[in-house]
């Protein structure tokens, strides 16, 4: 496995990928995705697979590795903790860092190249770098809470596309208006690159692996399964018939109310092509919660099944 630090060093390694695969392989051409589109885009190298991340490796990011690793012939991890996605006052300077702990995750997966820059690589001084526009959407829920956020997000996946050319981009549903807000950049700028959505990996207790539970106390963390559970209210009632989302709402609302240690963020049902909120279940949709521990903020989702069919 390489590590490469370059920005130079980066574009010409897998610059070198897409030239030794210039077309689908058999076995590498059809990406699986349900709910993606179209495998690979005509014309382009289905060489190069990509898993960013901000690195603190855990089972969610195995669970994107393993997954391009089936797709691609080789495969590009980057580990960079982006300071243009963190708010003022938030966690940049203590967010979990293991670089060796994570080359190692990242060899014992198979990764062909881990692109662990220093900032300037990222965002060389003086130049000025595209920055995609997330729109309406980058001021709601995460964009509300952490100003600033999906836009930083929006800057360095567009400038990790750029740089690595890849065909496969592999994101976790765990971050749900992140990946809305990737796929649309994609289909409004026409990049060549398909974003292939993974879902959430989530422990015994249903609590999403996140880098940043490693900082919950041990009440924290028993406590912190109320966002699944909360969720899960959420899917049993769509299930059961119920179509206004108030009421999901309500029933999220209240589960996490009667957790001690959270503070509920928001609760919300969002459609899944739209991410607005919406009022009526008539369509796929999403319910989505944010909630504050003393330790950390944890954020999950949950596709909403529909209505059983009545026997
Ligand atoms: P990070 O939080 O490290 O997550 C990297 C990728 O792993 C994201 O696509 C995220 O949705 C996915 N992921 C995290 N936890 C997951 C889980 N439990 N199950 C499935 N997937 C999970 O998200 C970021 O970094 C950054 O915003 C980034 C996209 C790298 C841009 O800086």
């Amino acid at each position: 496995m390489e590590l490469i630090r370059e920005a130079d060093e980066l574009r010409d390694i897998t610059g070198s990928w897409r030239a030794a695969f210039p077309d689908p392989l058999p076995g590498h051409a059809t990406i699986s995705a349900t709910a993606s589109p179209p495998a690979t885009t005509p014309g382009a190298a289905s060489a190069v697979g990509l898993v960013p991340t901000m690195g603190s490796l855990h089972e969610g990011h195995a669970s994107l590795i393993r997954r391009a690793r089936d797709d691609v012939p080789r495969l590009l991890v980057t580990i960079f903790v982006n300071p243009a996605q963190f708010a003022p006052g938030e966690d940049l300077a203590t967010y979990p860092r293991d670089e060796a702990g994570d080359l190692e995750f990242c060899r014992r997966l198979g990764v062909d190249a881990v692109w662990a820059p220093p900032m300037e690589e990222v965002y060389p001084p003086g130049v000025g770098l595209p920055e995609p526009d997330p729109g309406p959407i980058g001021e709601t829920f995460e964009g509300a809470a952490r100003p600033g956020h999906l836009h930083g997000v929006l800057k360095v996946v567009h400038r990790l596309f750029d740089l690595t050319g890849p065909c496969c981009a592999y994101f976790g549903e765990k971050d749900a208006q992140q990946l809305f807000l990737v796929r649309r950049m994609v289909e409004e700028t026409s990049l060549p690159v398909t974003v292939v959505p993974c879902p959430t990996v989530r422990a015994l207790d249903g609590l999403a692996h996140s880098s940043r539970n490693v900082r919950l106390g041990a009440e924290e963390r028993e406590q912190a399964g109320c966002l699944f559970l909360a969720l899960s209210e959420a899917a049993a009632l769509a299930r059961g018939g119920e179509t206004d989302a108030a009421i999901l709402i309500a029933a999220m609302g209240r589960e996490i109310g009667a957790t001690p240690l959270a503070r509920l963020d928001y609760a919300a049902v969002v459609g899944e092509d739209t991410f607005e909120p919406v009022t009526r279940l008539d369509g796929p949709a999403r319910a989505i919660v944010a909630a504050r521990f003393p330790s950390a903020r944890l954020i999950d989702n949950l596709r909403l099944p529909p209505a059983a069919a009545e026997h």
